[in-house]
């Protein structure tokens, strides 16, 4: 099969580095262009990310050894070379909505980690076993940016990652509110604990933004393409307090839930939970987990640490479903925030727009 030529934009940040990972051994894609910003580039990538290259395993040989390109000034060269890029980038929300655009203007489609896009209301934000239908807005997305192949697709914030799978399948039963406090590992800050050492043996009840996207994106994904925008949904109300903590990755909430009228049982919950399944699963995308959601017996499971990685970073983990006092339910769920958060549910996205036509290789 023909690889898809692929750029990221961003590679020598957190997310970036997953990307380039995820995409070097990927069964579709091809990293092909490596860019960042003027400072990183005309370096050997591996020069690059020299003494700040986070991952586990070592940078794949082959693209430690491109040389990066200049994500704004050389990006016609970019939009020429590459299929679609990838784009997670440190920089002004105004001048992250203009290099993405750039892009899609350029005829090279985005597929973003970035929130700048989020809220523009033809651009789908996708977790695609929950929304994959609302790529079809990118029709008019193009007819608006004058484009043929360009477009700009975008994921949703990784602290809503655990919860909003949950609480997907519950949906038909009438979920009336949900309250939500959220456990976040350093690495969704772009950090470690070298360079984050004030975080060891320690919380920050404070992440700047969060509790308004934890709140807020979950309606645009739960809400339905009308013309040429994307209506959001006007329920479930949710209230979110989101908390930096001590773990290097896997972001973990702690989530209560009632519903509107009479609530399914705990044993229906499960069973829903155990069966669903989204679009990713029924195409069989490379990324995507078998199973989706898993639920755990054992009262003190999911661990951060033990269960982030379940399918490849890729699947959410639930446990502790019991009665409230005040709500109708409380439960606990885990994802992990560079894979299934950021970088593995960006190529999951991309590789539902692929499957689905929206990127073609050149
Ligand atoms: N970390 C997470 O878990 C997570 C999750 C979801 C979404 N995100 C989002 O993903 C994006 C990146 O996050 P991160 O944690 O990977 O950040 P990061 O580690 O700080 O990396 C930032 C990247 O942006 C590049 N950059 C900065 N200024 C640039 C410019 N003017 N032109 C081109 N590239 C430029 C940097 O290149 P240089 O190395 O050359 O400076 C670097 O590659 C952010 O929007 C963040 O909100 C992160």
């Amino acid at each position: 099969m023909k690889k898809y030529k692929v750029g990221i934009i961003g590679a020598t940040g957190m997310v970036g580095q997953r990307f380039v990972l995820l995409t070097a051994k990927h069964p579709w894609f091809e990293p092909v262009v490596l860019a960042a910003s003027a400072h990183s580039a005309g370096k050997a990538y591996k020069d690059a990310v020299a003494g700040k290259w986070f991952m586990q395993e070592d940078i794949p040989e082959s693209e430690g050894n491109l040389v990066v390109m200049d994500a704004e000034a050389d990006a016609e060269k970019i939009a020429s070379m590459v299929d679609f890029v990838f784009c997670a980038v440190n920089m002004k929300k105004d001048e992250i909505k203009a290099l993405e655009e750039k892009y899609a203007k350029l005829e090279c489609p985005v597929v973003s980690n970035n929130s700048a896009h989020r809220w523009t209301p033809d651009v789908p934000m996708v977790v695609p076993e929950i929304n994959a239908d609302h790529i079809q807005i990118i029709d008019a997305q193009r007819k608006r940016l004058g484009t043929k192949r360009g477009f700009i697709a975008v994921k949703s914030n990784c602290s809503l990652q655990s919860y909003v799978p949950a609480l997907h399948p519950l949906m038909k039963y009438g979920v009336e509110k949900a309250l939500v406090c959220t456990y976040q590992a350093i690495s969704g800050a772009g950090k470690t604990f070298e360079t984050w050492p004030e975080m060891i043996d320690n919380v920050i009840p404070y992440i700047g933004g969060e509790e308004e996207k934890s709140e807020q994106e979950p309606l645009k994904l739960w809400g339905k393409i009308a013309g040429d925008h994307i209506e959001n949904a006007s329920s479930p109300a949710i209230t979110a307090q989101c908390l930096r903590v001590p773990c290097s990755d896997g972001h973990m909430a702690a989530c209560f839930v009632s519903f509107k009228g009479e609530k399914p049982s705990i044993e229906q919950i499960k069973a829903d939970w155990a069966a669903f399944s989204g679009r990713a699963q029924e195409l069989n995308l490379p990324s995507a987990p078998k199973q989706f959601l898993h639920y755990f017996e054992e009262a003190d499971r999911p661990q951060t640490k033990l269960d982030r990685n379940l399918e490849g970073g890729m699947a959410v983990s639930i446990g502790r479903l019991r009665e409230d006092t005040q709500y109708d339910y409380k439960f606990v769920c885990l994802s992990h925030n560079t894979l299934r958060g950021a970088a593995g549910g960006a190529v999951l996205l991309a590789e539902l727009l692929c499957a689905e036509g929206y990127i073609d290789a050149k």
